[in-house]
């Protein structure tokens, strides 16, 4: 089951932007967590928001670091053009995660107790529609919240057969209500005893996807890493990640590729990730009363998945080089 410590907890001040009359008004830091909206807004009929996940962490010498948050507004960017909303531009998007940090600095949690500033960056339409088109408005806003862990536990999986849920199908857009549609499976899983759901490819149904809120890699049992490649998977930041530090720091070969749902039972390890889950092993997928179990006579401190997860964080809480790009500071003078 998730943690309750990945659990929404506002912090002082929050970013926002409007839209209108085709254009950005500047932003400004509000300490209102509340917003006004109209009954008809676009976001509240017809589910108009997209979002974007990143993390503030403080160093070991107390600066502040943010994770390739040029990737988060670049996916943003998509996602908004997929909803027909209007592109927030990705140097003011940046700007505005670092004034968000800046601002929010005093409960930025300390270096090193496994706790993080996750940011929630999202947009909007806000004016009243009735007939079914795109509002004309719109509200760009980042929140922050201290975090803990996402997963407490080694996850358990289940192969997911409600169909067409989770973010899945609309491909690569990170919209509010693609979330919704998948509440009910994950409500379901939690009750059965599950942590997250396996999806498949909504095709053939005999691919691996994703899972409900992070994509998903195997460890081959010759020690490679495998990841799904599909259209209609997020395109993972934390993946990308993972690729790039399991081919240049660890010299361990990365494939990504179609995953069957056949070969799956002769992977050694599993584990997703994502920035809110960072780096999770899982212990079992449940492939309709069938289980599969991962990790078998393997020591966690020894795996594959745990020298990746150890490279990555150190890269992210800021004690080991990152590859060019990876890293942003808030200077917290300016
Ligand atoms: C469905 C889904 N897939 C994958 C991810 C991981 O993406 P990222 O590593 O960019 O956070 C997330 C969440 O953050 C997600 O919600």
């Amino acid at each position: 089951m998730s943690d309750s410590a990945f659990a929404y907890s506002p912090s002082p001040y929050r970013y926002v932007a409007r839209f209108r009359d085709g254009a950005w008004e500047e932003g400004f830091l509000s300490d209102d967590p509340n917003i006004v909206l109209n009954e008809s807004a676009c976001v509240l009929q017809y589910a108009q928001n997209v979002f974007e996940g990143l993390k503030a962490r403080r160093t070991s010498d107390g600066r502040i670091i943010t994770f390739r948050p040029d990737m988060n507004a670049a996916r943003l960017k998509e996602s908004c053009r997929r909803m027909a909303m209007p592109e927030y531009p990705e140097d003011l998007f940046l700007r505005a995660v670092d004034d968000v940090v800046r601002a929010n600095a005093d409960v930025i949690p300390p270096y090193g107790d496994g706790s993080s500033f996750y940011l929630r960056p999202f947009m909007i339409g806000t004016d009243p529609v009735l007939g079914v088109k795109p509002a004309t408005e719109y509200e760009f806003r980042i929140f922050g919240s201290p975090v803990g862990k996402y997963f407490s536990r080694m996850i358990k999986l289940r192969v997911c057969d409600l169909d067409r849920v989770a973010p899945h199908g609309t491909g690569h857009v990170k919209a509010g209500l693609n979330y919704a549609m998948s509440l009910y499976a994950i409500t379901e899983a939690h009750a059965l005893g599950y942590d997250e759901n396996l999806y498949l490819d909504a095709a053939t149904r005999t691919y691996v996807e994703e899972t409900g809120g992070a994509n998903i890699f195997f460890i081959t049992k010759d020690g490679k890493l495998v990841t799904p490649r599909s259209d209609t998977i997020l395109p993972s930041i934390t993946r990308d990640s993972v690729i790039k530090v399991a081919s240049s720091y660890l010299g361990i070969e990365a494939e990504e590729r179609p995953i069957a749902m056949d070969e799956i039972a002769d992977f050694a390890e599993c584990g997703l990730c994502g920035t809110a889950a960072v780096i999770s092993p899982v212990e079992s997928i449940d492939d309709h009363g069938s289980i599969l179990t991962y990790f078998r006579g393997i020591p966690q401190e020894e795996s594959v998945t745990q020298r990746i997860k150890n490279v990555l964080t150190e890269i992210q809480q800021g004690d080991r080089p990152a590859p060019e790009g990876w890293i942003r500071e808030v200077r917290l003078d300016n």
